[in-house]
């Protein structure tokens, strides 16, 4: 049985007394491996769940009210009418994310009648560290609100259709992310890594290598998805749909009219099929030099600069020279391969070359596509004197977590290190006690038995 639920129960029956028994259902967090920042363009990924998770005790109700509690003070208990479709709750308020879930499965379902349901929350996932502890609550919620509508998991709904249909839902807190959370959230593995394919969503489980461990590390630099973190991560995915605008009109010269691109991955995995030689030649002639300006973006696609902000860039600031159009899509290219590679490496049980390719995306991410800060730099370096074969920031960035591959026998040592070089040297400060841990890969998201 799991630990936290006879406390979740209990303060369930505290805030809510009266209601029915409630049911329980579980989303793991997630520490991704490598594939940073692919996945909103259709490129692939390779995360594992976490053992640290989000539960949720919940109950219908006799009319069309949702209450949302937390057994943590940090979340204040919310309330709203289910309706479709739902107004957003002030930005950064918790329970955007359960109206995320409970808007995308009314629009999905295309409901008429809009239930309500009590829900009692509780996690051990770090916040804003980047280990998708936002995407756990959505998963658990839409778990929570499918039962409360009588939908069975696989049946009424397969989980490569919900992961989708939750990445989408997930905009609704204004985070333009890819699928890689939801996905791996519900299609994950108990002690496997997954490579994860999109458009279509597919999952390949490959297996984590023997006798070694991955190592996640808190640089306690909080990532808001609500913050600031948000506007520079949604930088990310803008400028992607700029290149892929750019690289369309110019695929469209060099192939004709009727080439449509909605994704950079489509370049390999659309109907162009091209290779990664052929995707390199025809970004270079797009994008000839490393910095695009407006205007000169303007110009290439035969349109205004507002036009090129509306459709693209919003108010996204034009920095010194140009916009660093070359650098990021020289990250798309690289990791892609990366993670073809990591998979391969898995497969093989090849540690040192994972090793490798982490720490050449963290380079990629860090240079080519600035999404590094300088603590994660501070806590890689730590990490790779510590012995690392491997460290990287993993999710979002801007802050949160690295993760880093070592031997098994390695990792006292390397904690010691990381606690006296990172926290006490650098930071300055002792370490939460969730700060460092052993990423232990959970089942998937699913319901459980008291
Ligand atoms: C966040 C998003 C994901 C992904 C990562 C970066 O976690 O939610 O979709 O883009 O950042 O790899």
């Amino acid at each position: 049985m799991n630990h936290h639920l006879p406390s979740l129960q209990q303060a369930f029956s505290a805030a809510y007394p009266g209601a029915p028994a409630p049911v329980f259902c579980r989303a793991p967090g997630r520490v991704n491996i490598i594939g940073e920042h692919t996945d909103y363009n259709g490129l692939p990924v390779l995360p594992m769940t976490l053992a640290q998770d989000m539960l949720l005790a919940v109950a219908p109700r006799t009319d069309s009210l949702v209450r949302v509690a937390n057994t943590s003070a940090a979340y204040p208990p919310a309330e709203f009418r289910n309706k479709w479709p739902l107004g957003p709750s002030p930005a950064g308020a918790w329970d955007n994310y359960c109206k995320a879930a409970i808007d995308g499965l009314n629009q999905h379902f295309r409901l008429t009648a809009y239930p309500g349901m009590d829900i009692m929350a509780t996690g051990s996932i770090p916040v804003s560290a980047g280990l998708s502890s936002s995407s756990a609550l959505v998963v658990a919620t839409a778990l929570a609100y499918l039962h409360i509508l009588g939908k069975t998991l696989d049946k009424d709904i397969t989980r490569i259709d919900l992961a989708t249909v939750l990445a989408e839902a997930e905009h609704f807190v204004g985070t333009r992310g890819g699928g890689m959370d939801q996905a791996i959230i519900l299609l994950g593995a108990e002690g496997q890594a997954s490579k994860i394919d999109f458009f279509p969503l597919r999952v390949e489980n490959v297996p984590l290598p023997k006798n070694h461990a991955l190592v996640v590390c808190n640089s306690l630099v909080k990532a808001e998805k609500t913050g600031d973190a948000q506007h520079r991560y949604n930088a990310g995915p803008r400028l992607c749909r700029l290149i892929t605008a750019i690289v369309e009109k110019q695929a469209q010269e060099d192939f004709g009219e009727e080439v449509e691109i909605e994704s950079l991955g489509e370049l390999w995995l659309g109907h162009l099929c091209l290779t990664h030689g052929e995707v390199a030649a025809l970004i270079d002639t797009a994008i000839p030099r490393e910095r695009v300006t407006l205007r000169e973006a303007a110009r290439k696609l035969a349109i205004s600069t507002d036009e090129v902000r509306k459709r693209w860039l919003g108010d996204l600031p034009e920095p010194e020279g140009g916009f660093p159009l070359k650098a990021r899509a020289r990250h798309q290219m690289s990791e892609y391969r990366r993670v073809e590679d990591a998979r391969d490496a898995l497969l093989a049980g090849d540690a040192a070359t994972l090793g490798e390719l982490m720490n050449a995306s963290h380079q990629s991410c860090a240079r080519d596509y600035e999404v590094s800060c300088p603590e994660l730099e501070a806590l890689v370096a730590a990490a790779r004197k510590a012995g690392a074969l491997g460290a990287r920031l993993t999710g979002a960035g801007f802050g949160g977590c690295t993760v880093n591959l070592l031997p098994q026998a390695a990792v006292p040592g390397f904690i010691k290190r990381i606690q006296q070089d990172y926290y006490e040297r650098h930071l300055r400060q002792q370490p939460p006690d969730n700060a460092l841990f052993v990423a232990q890969a959970s089942p998937a998201a699913g319901y459980i038995t008291g």
